[in-house]
């Protein structure tokens, strides 16, 4: 039922073999030059011969198909190589093969324009500092050509590419020529080098390749593309490959009607040209498309302004070093960071650059490239990380007395930002793992239930927003489109800000991509304007019935396309997971909307928060990291992903290891009710990582692989002790986030191959310590450490939900309907500042107040560390189960707990004051819109609960979690 364009158009990316076949390349290369090394000094008559020989044949037809989708070394080499070994020369193909395979590994052939020598048939090697600084200078990519050509057309092709190369091109560029749509999907997925695609008429459909791992990328495509006529094959296969990449330029070169095919697919190409008339302006075509990708207005505008003489007369002394070089003391500042910092240094005021706060030059350039990238529509910079961001969009969006559905796990600038805006919080709570002491993320199905428990008491009208985060610090992701489409057929005007913070790099993957915010909004927009979908909603609307909550809630809604809106914003730290520099951060926009009804308010929003004097640095950084995600942003998350699989894969095998540790599964992290597809396990040995994308095409949560869970409680150590004593103290391993039992450790585009094995080879040493250190206990000794243990593994308090809101502070309802759980935190919030509204009240006499009936409501934020999300916020009343849960955290830091004072509550009579006013408040609502009567309308007032508001509880109940106390 969901909303999904016509599946003819719909390419799938299967990459879950990815790993196996540029690790099969990389492993191919390395297992021929050895076999081939050993066969170049074997006597004709060793026995050893013939089966060398045969495993040597075996590599060759593994190697062949992969290679004839990269540039380099290209058929002909690869052929000649090939005759070689079938001749039995084989000292010289030795040293072909392992020149080849030197080059590829090092990655030499893109920086050398002549890396196949031609007097001795080998890769030439770069000779000198100078010379590969040179071509460096000159980035390398290869361009795609789909069309069936002889081997001797492709040589010619290739010459004639050659012969346009110039001396004043900013890049260099090889082709690689594939014959047919599948090989063109295969290459595309395959060849991180490429930049550019040109399609040409009339190929055929099928690959002749049936390497059954090349194979696996095809799996999901659509079937009914192979009968389509041939002259709609280009523009199919362009459609298709800008799903995968949409960062790629898509060239179509047809002889039949370009103007007619012109009109119907120009989106998706750059440029369509006819026949061959146009070869030259096809070679600047691809240059200029690629130059535009790699162009960086701020940066380079920043380095110019770098070199220009200018004298400082205004406040910034740092500026062009001025202030350190005149300095006796403080040069090693300058030594230290190089003076190009100083020299870029200068301020919006001083008319040196463009200004963040009303960019016109450069800068507004640099946001509308990063719009470009990140598929948004508008994108604004910010140089305050997201914590910014989120207070922006909130404070744009959000007018006091509007009701914003958030995630309580959220982060606390959303927590803070609300307060700021004033806003009546509704607190969604995730489903809960609490054997690992983490919360997962809101089910739809929580979300929709308090959409509707808003429609039941009336106030569906005042609710403006639903904030969510995707991806969680744990790596959880939601199915971002679903939840739009669900919560928009129950409010068509929502506003939806998704906390992208830890997800910026996914928009450089297929797989990532569709569960991203601005993707799935540009997907849905699609959707709407689509006649048959307008017909499937109607069909829909006539079935169902619109009163019966619980018919809701069972059923996949579809929105009225001709009611729903798409506003949509995605907040990015770009600095956590791409290249910039610290709180570096984007706001990308979707918003339809945007004009009428946001332009003004974020525009104030971004003035409130912005700093007058923002770091240039840093939106330097954004532009150039910009640059990055759209020229190889593909790669490296390609990499990223499968360091994290490595990890995963090398910890579940090794005897030692698996003693003591375990990587956190999708089936740990996701309960079953959530996971259609009953996949449980993303890694399996016999089909390696398909079950990867099953998963992430059906299921309502999914698990970002490249964030793992370490489950560390078996070695005796909590996750704070084994972050700080062993990882940090011992072997200088930084991670971020810990649970009581567990750790969490992160691949990102910077991640290497040897940090990965140093991590093992830590692992395999605290492991190793800890065995000794348990053989040496004695009787004693022993006991207390299987106690700690099972503490740890099976013994962990309950997380608790959010209790509600005190009476003072709750939201109101239209009179005579039932409650909700909304809460007037802003108030709440302030009314703390007034220290004679406060008393303090410890643990032990907490509880017992509790149990004698008192409601003890939270005057502060309490938030402990770990897990880092608040227990209570201001105006909450404070459970058993939240005491509970306190009480058996073994934690050091607690936030807005005071361990001599205990907990900061409301005195009873603040409260009563509050509720007082609260109650005038609802009066004063009550009366103003009696002024107006609505239809339907009883009125607004408060619904004071008998004995407890109504409470919204998770559902359906999460099959896989531990048990959790209800209330
Ligand atoms: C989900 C989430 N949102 C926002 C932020 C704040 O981002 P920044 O550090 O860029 O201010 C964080 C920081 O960890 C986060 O985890």
């Amino acid at each position: 039922m969901t909303s999904r364009p016509p599946t003819e158009t719909r390419a799938r990316a299967s990459l879950s073999r990815h790993r196996s076949v540029w690790e099969m390349r990389a492993d191919g290369w390395i297992s021929l030059v050895d076999d081939l090394s050993r066969l170049a000094i074997l006597a004709p008559e060793h026995p050893e011969r013939a089966s060398r020989l045969a495993h040597v044949q075996t590599i060759i037809d593994a190697l062949a198909p992969v290679e004839s989708y990269w540039a380099f070394p290209g058929g002909r080499v690869f052929g000649e190589l090939c005759q070689w070994i079938e001749r039995e020369e084989l000292a010289r193909a030795h040293q072909a093969a392992r020149r080849i395979h030197r080059v590829l590994a090092a990655r030499t052939y893109r920086h050398d324009a002549n890396t196949l020598d031609n007097d001795n048939e080998l890769p030439s090697q770069i000779e000198t500092d100078s010379e590969r600084q040179a071509q460096l200078t000159r980035p390398y990519f290869e361009v795609l050509i789909v069309d069936e050509m002889s081997a001797s057309e492709e040589d010619a092709l290739r010459r004639r590419v050659q012969r346009k190369r110039s001396a004043d091109d900013d890049f260099v560029f090889d082709i690689v020529v594939v014959p047919s749509f599948e090989d063109a999907l295969i290459a595309t997925l395959v060849n991180f080098n490429l930049q550019a695609v040109v399609i040409r008429h009339g190929f055929p459909f099928r690959s002749v390749n049936r390497n059954g791992m090349l194979r696996r990328f095809l799996e999901g495509m659509d079937d009914n593309s192979e009968s389509m006529p041939e002259f709609e094959r280009g523009p199919l296969l362009g459609r298709q490959i800008a799903q995968l990449r949409p960062e790629l330029d898509l060239y179509l070169v047809t002889d039949v009607s370009v103007e007619e095919i012109a009109a119907r697919v120009g989106e998706v190409f750059k440029r369509i040209f006819f026949g061959e008339e146009d070869h030259i302006e096809l070679y600047s075509a691809i240059m200029k498309g690629v130059g535009e990708r790699h162009r960086t207005p701020f940066f380079h505008a920043l380095r110019d302004y770098a070199k220009q003489p200018t004298g400082v007369f205004h406040a910034l002394p740092l500026a062009r070093g001025k202030s350190i070089m005149n300095s006796n003391w403080i040069g090693d500042l300058a030594q230290f960071y190089g003076m190009n910092l100083f020299m870029a240094e200068t301020s919006a005021t001083s008319g040196g650059l463009d200004s963040l706060l009303d960019p016109v030059g450069p800068l507004k350039l640099a946001q509308e490239y990063a719009a470009r990238a990140f598929g948004a529509r508008r994108t604004y910079f910010a140089t305050n990380g997201t914590s910014t961001c989120n207070k922006i969009v909130v404070q744009a969006l959000v007018r006091p007395d509007d009701i914003v559905l958030v995630d309580r796990n959220c982060h606390k600038s959303h927590h803070y930002g609300l307060v700021l805006a004033g806003a009546q919080v509704a607190y969604l709570d995730s489903y809960p793992l609490d054997q690992y002491s983490m919360y997962g993320a809101v089910p739809l199905r929580h979300i929709k239930e308090t959409l509707l428990g808003f429609r039941r008491a009336g106030t569906l009208e005042r609710v403006r927003m639903v904030l969510l985060t995707n991806c969680t610090f744990d790596g959880i992701v939601y199915d971002v489109e679903r939840v739009m489409t669900e919560c928009l057929a129950i409010k068509p005007d929502l506003v939806f800000l998704w906390d992208e913070a830890w997800f910026a790099f996914a928009r450089c993957h297929p797989i990532y991509r569709p569960r991203t915010a601005m993707a799935s909004a540009a997907r849905l927009c699609e959707t709407f304007k689509d006649p048959a979908y307008a017909r499937r909603h109607a069909e829909f609307a006539a079935s169902i019935d619109w009163e019966d909550d619980q018919q809701l809630l069972e059923t996949r809604l579809i929105p009225d396309p001709a009611k729903a809106r798409i506003r949509v914003y995605a907040t990015h730290s770009t600095h956590k997971t791409l290249t910039a520099l610290r709180q570096g951060s984007m706001i990308h926009i979707w918003d339809q909307d945007f004009k009428d009804k946001a332009e003004e308010s974020f525009h104030e929003a971004y003035m409130t928060h912005t700093s007058t004097s923002p770091n240039y640095q840093i939106l330097a950084s954004l532009d150039v990291g910009r640059r990055q995600v759209e020229l190889e942003g593909y790669e490296l998350i390609q990499r990223q992903l499968e360091l994290a699989m490595s990890l995963r894969e090398q910890v579940l095998h090794h005897p030692l290891l698996r003693r003591y540790f375990r990587f956190l599964r999708i089936g740990d992290l996701v309960p079953l009710a959530y996971r259609e597809s009953g996949v449980d396990n993303y890694y399996n040995d016999e089909t390696g990582w398909d079950n990867l994308e099953v998963a992430w095409r059906s299921d309502e949560f999914v698990l970002d692989p490249s964030r793992a869970t370490l489950v560390i409680g078996t070695t005796g150590m909590d996750g704070d002790t084994f972050k700080n004593k062993e990882l940090m103290d011992r072997y200088g391993i930084q991670i971020n986030k810990t649970s009581r039992n567990t750790v969490l450790f992160m691949t990102n585009i910077g991640s290497t191959r040897s940090a990965i094995a140093y991590l093992i080879e830590v692992l395999i040493k605290i492991a190793r310590d800890v065995d000794a250190r348990v053989a040496d206990l004695s009787a004693i000794e022993r006991r207390i450490h299987e106690r700690r243990v099972r503490s740890l593994t099976l013994e962990q308090p309950p997380l608790p939900n959010f209790s509600s809101f005190h009476f003072a502070f709750r939201g109101r309802s239209v009179e005579g309907r039932a409650g909700t759980r909304d809460g007037d935190i802003r108030s709440a919030f302030f009314l703390s500042y007034d220290d004679t509204n406060c008393e303090y009240i410890d643990m032990a006499e907490a509880a017992r107040a509790i149990a004698e009936g008192r409601e003890l409501v939270s005057a502060l934020f309490v938030i402990p560390y770990p897990p880092g999300f608040p227990i209570l916020v201001p105006g909450q009343v404070i459970s058993a189960e939240i005491l509970q849960f306190m009480a058996a955290l073994d934690v050091r830091e607690i936030h807005g707990f005071r361990p001599d004072l205990g907990f900061r509550i409301f005195s009873r009579a603040a409260l009563d004051r509050a509720a007082q006013a609260t109650a005038a408040r609802a009066a004063l609502a009550l009366s103003g819109r009696a002024a107006q009567p609505q239809a339907g309308d009883e009125g607004l007032g408060l619904v004071r609960p008998e004995p407890e508001p109504e409470l919204i509880t998770l559902s359906p109940t999460p099959k896989k979690t531990t048990t959790r106390s209800k209330k």
